[in-house]
């Protein structure tokens, strides 16, 4: 069929793509050796070998050890400019990428490395590679709001290389109520406002995100195939949802692509948009998302592609400003 080569050739957005998950082994080891880090594996195929995951935590845990790498600006534009080639190559043409200060801060990195080694990375990509690409700083939800508060100040300084904020990491335990005065100071401030919810967590999680974090997007958000009266209030009011499928089989939120939720959402009249979410870890990219979930889902055709692909233009922060270009 001619569905592959329009997936692949069509203009897209990614709204969901951790910058550090991006980190490919191969990078992690050549960092390793530049900056003189000893990694508790033994080579690249060893690590790649610890990627067999059972939940968020665990995969968690191996993400941030792959991190540590990452101490120099040079690193931080040299792990953004890889992900930006290929992004190019998947035909991205907008893409706003996840930042997780807190991983460098807490080991001594200062926030104006990691900000502008991503930022010069991003201005890189427009003008080589006609990339358009924005940072949305992400608080750490397993640690304190206080810790997300001071995190947010120390990035005050470089508050013209970032357009929003956002909330990862562990998601039980940490719900959306617990970061209400972070997300009501950046509001003020006037950033984006993201929050990943319902990817392990209920969806009363969801609920909160966007009742007492007032935020505009939701990240993952599948769960919300559990309460029918929030799938209706997600469609009525068109909240974007960018929903991940090789991560949700990764990290088992669902047992398979065949079997996730997402024809559920669309069919609801949902936005939802496909991303790739840590492509280094979960095994793919956007189009290798794209192409597994179209061979997964045998009921999906052009329609749907045109829809989807639509959805995470339309959902992008700057489509006000790319109206009729992408359109
Ligand atoms: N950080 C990176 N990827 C994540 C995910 N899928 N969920 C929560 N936090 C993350
Ligand atoms: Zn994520």
């Amino acid at each position: 069929s001619a569905l592959p080569g329009l997936l692949a050739r069509a203009p897209k957005a990614e709204l969901h793509m951790h910058i550090e998950g991006s980190l490919e082994p191969e990078l992690i080891f050549a960092l390793a050796e530049r900056n003189g880090v000893k990694l508790p594996y033994a080579s690249v195929e060893v690590l790649r070998q610890a990627y067999a995951f059972t939940d968020l935590q665990s995969f968690l845990d191996i993400y941030y050890a792959g991190a540590s790498v990452l101490l120099h600006e040079q690193d931080f534009y040299d792990m953004a400019w890889a992900y930006f080639e290929k992004a190019a190559r998947d035909n991205v043409v907008h893409t706003e990428l996840f930042f997780d200060p807190q991983t460098h801060t807490v080991r001594g990195v200062p926030m104006g490395t990691v900000i502008e080694g991503l930022s010069r990375a991003c201005a890189d990509a427009q003008a080589r590679l006609n990339v358009s690409a924005s940072l949305i700083l992400c608080f750490l939800r397993h640690l304190s709001e206080d810790d997300a508060l001071a995190t947010l100040e120390q990035a005050l300084p470089y508050r013209q290389h970032f357009i929003g904020v956002g909330l990862d990491s562990s998601e039980l335990g940490h719900p959306p109520s617990k970061f209400q005065r972070v997300f009501a100071r950046a509001a003020e401030l006037g950033l984006h406002l993201v929050a990943h919810a319902g990817e392990e967590g209920p969806p009363a999680y969801i609920e909160q995100a966007l009742d007492l974090l007032r935020v505009e997007r939701i990240d993952h958000g599948v769960r919300a195939v559990e309460s029918p009266s929030l799938m209706v209030k997600l469609a009525q009011e068109r909240v974007p949802l960018t929903v991940c499928p090789l991560s949700n089989v990764k990290l088992c939120v669902v047992r398979d692509l065949a079997d996730h939720p997402l024809p559920k959402l669309l069919d609801a009249g949902l936005a939802v948009t496909i991303n790739s979410d840590d492509p280094a870890y979960f095994g793919g990219y956007i189009n290798d998302n794209l192409l597994a979930l179209f061979n997964a889902l045998p009921q999906w055709g052009p329609r749907e592609a045109h829809q989807l692909l639509r959805n995470s233009l339309e959902s992008s922060f700057a489509a006000e400003r790319q109206r009729g270009r992408w359109m």
